[in-house]
């Protein structure tokens, strides 16, 4: 974990607005590596459409997202991928179970590109018929990210009435919130938008719990 954190504002955040945004979020040897593997799947064209909706109601809708994802298999992956899913298995999730007073069981992870013109409208990230995700959180791998770029997460706060705040892509940075209450969307991008998106679970996948 980055020392130069200083968790204790963010987790007042997170208790107070439901979201945070923490610079600097990996440490750099580990944000290079993911970024290198992000290059590497684009490169191998391993990115693909994204769709909405659980298993049951999976489809592909673009007038809600236009990004392009794939799944990351932690019993099938690259030893920088590797390290990355033992960062947050041993340092992150038991830093926000005993902070946030949460019983993190599990994660999900993604990489998600949003082609020039890619965004996704104003959602929240459960459905209806899958509540397993407690914490949604987004690193960005967008380094030299300008002003103009576009591509900015807007998230709606919960206060009344409702602001929102719009927060720039920018590399390393992560963006850490409530998954079932928080609104949010992405603006459109005017140049390729590369992030590592995922979701901090209730319970352990494939438990037949429906998510
Ligand atoms: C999502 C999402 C936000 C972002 O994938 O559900 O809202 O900034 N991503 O990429
Ligand atoms: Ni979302």
């Amino acid at each position: 974990m980055n020392i130069n954190v200083d968790w204790d504002k963010h987790f007042e955040e997170m208790a107070s607005h439901e979201f945070t945004v923490v610079d600097d979020f990996l440490p750099r040897e580990l944000y290079e590596h993911v970024l290198s593997q992000f290059d590497q799947y684009k490169e191998n064209d391993l990115l693909e459409p994204a769709g909405i909706g659980s298993l049951t109601t999976y489809q592909i809708n673009e007038n809600v997202r236009t990004d392009e994802i794939v799944w990351l298999d932690r019993n099938n992956c690259s030893t920088e991928i590797a390290n990355y899913f033992r960062f947050i298995q041993e340092e992150l999730i038991p830093m926000l179970n005993r902070n946030l007073f949460l019983s993190i069981k599990d994660f999900e992870f993604m990489l998600a590109y949003y082609p020039p013109g890619g965004f996704y409208k104003k959602h929240l990230d459960q459905f209806k018929d899958r509540n397993n995700r407690l914490l949604s959180m987004v690193i960005y791998m967008n380094d030299n990210w300008q002003k103009g770029d576009g591509g900015e997460l807007e998230i709606f706060t919960n206060e009344e009435p409702s602001q929102s705040i719009r927060v720039e892509p920018i590399g390393n940075r992560l963006v850490l919130f409530n998954s079932a209450t928080v609104w949010h969307q992405v603006l459109p991008a005017h140049k390729g938008r590369k992030s590592i998106t995922g979701w901090l679970l209730k319970m352990p996948q494939g438990l037949g719990f429906l998510g």
